[in-house]
């Protein structure tokens, strides 16, 4: 194995309260309040080693987990949390291969993890109306290796469609979900799947309102909790805090044949590209 170089996330780890992700630089330490080590003297160790700073406190290198990634991007918004992503990757069967339209790129939190799990036969469609949060999402994608699979697009999907038809999966992290229900029906493929975060309960109800008007079933709602435990000499018991509630989890499926998808199926199939869709404008598709 090559080591670890400039550009990588290493995950510190002294114990279960002192522990640090930080990107690999080329020159200068890392540094925390238990001291500093020179980056030199990282690069090139593998994970698993163990570095001390020069106050002799010793840190194992670790290799981040997608969860450590996902939660450690830049944020200039709110971002969806692995315990909710990982029952929606499940459940919305995003697998490689797997064309997703994502609305509400934010920071690019879940945009990575999607791209992660498509790779590398799907792709992600990420669109964004704000193009401040665009930026930040394209940069944090870029900086994890993602963006081979991912399309960018400043775009306000309630007000201007999706442009892109033959989605596998359509994931919605906005405020108000049920504007963007009858473009996700044009835009997926027959029985193709829905998912949105939303944190409150008024807005289910809006959503599965429009998710009915607009050709979906198997509506269902989610709420995933994950406790810690902290397991002691003494005694084992859930640790005292926790992410509770941060956003319930709405999945359908759309169940009419929809002939504007499976034409687009078909253009996807034929076109050189494979599997990949041109970006285009979704009035002048209908
Ligand atoms: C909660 S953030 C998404 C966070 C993202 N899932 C993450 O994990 O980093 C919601 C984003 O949706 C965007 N948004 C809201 N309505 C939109 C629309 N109609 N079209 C495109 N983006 C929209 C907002 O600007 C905001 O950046």
């Amino acid at each position: 194995m090559a080591g670890i170089t400039p550009g990588e996330q290493v995950f510190f780890y002294h114990d279960e309260r002192l522990h640090y992700l930080r990107r690999v630089l080329e020159k200068g330490d890392f540094e925390c309040h238990k001291g500093r080590i020179p980056w030199g003297q990282i690069i090139g160790c593998n994970y698993g080693e163990v570095v001390k700073t020069h106050m002799g406190v010793s840190f194992t290198l670790l290799s981040p987990s997608l969860a450590d990634l996902m939660i450690g991007v830049k944020r200039r918004t709110t971002i969806a949390y692995p315990k909710d992503v990982g029952y929606m990757l499940l459940r919305a069967s995003i697998a490689p291969g797997v064309r997703v339209a994502e609305v509400g790129s934010g920071s690019g939190a879940l945009t990575f993890i999607l791209a992660r799990y498509v790779q590398p036969q799907g792709h992600v469609y990420s669109f964004e109306r704000r193009p401040e949060f665009l930026e930040v999402a394209m940069a944090n994608v870029a900086r994890l290796g993602m963006e081979e699979f991912v399309t960018f697009e400043l775009r306000d999907v309630e007000k201007q469609g999706f442009g892109v038809r033959g989605i596998d999966v359509c994931v919605v992290d906005v405020p108000e979900p049920w504007g963007i229900v009858p473009h996700a029906a044009k835009a997926l493929v027959c029985a193709g799947r829905w998912v949105s975060l939303s944190p409150t309960t008024e807005q289910l109800q809006e959503t599965r309102k429009a998710l009915g008007k607009h050709g979906f079933t198997r509506f269902e709602v989610w709420e995933v909790m994950l406790r810690e435990m902290l397991i002691r000499p003494q005694g084992a018991r859930p640790r005292e805090r926790m992410i509770s509630h941060t956003a319930y989890l709405a999945f359908a499926e759309i169940a009419e044949h929809n002939p504007d998808a499976s034409n687009a199926q078909q253009t996807i199939d034929n076109s050189p590209a494979g599997n990949r869709l041109s970006l285009q404008d979704e009035e002048s598709s209908i």
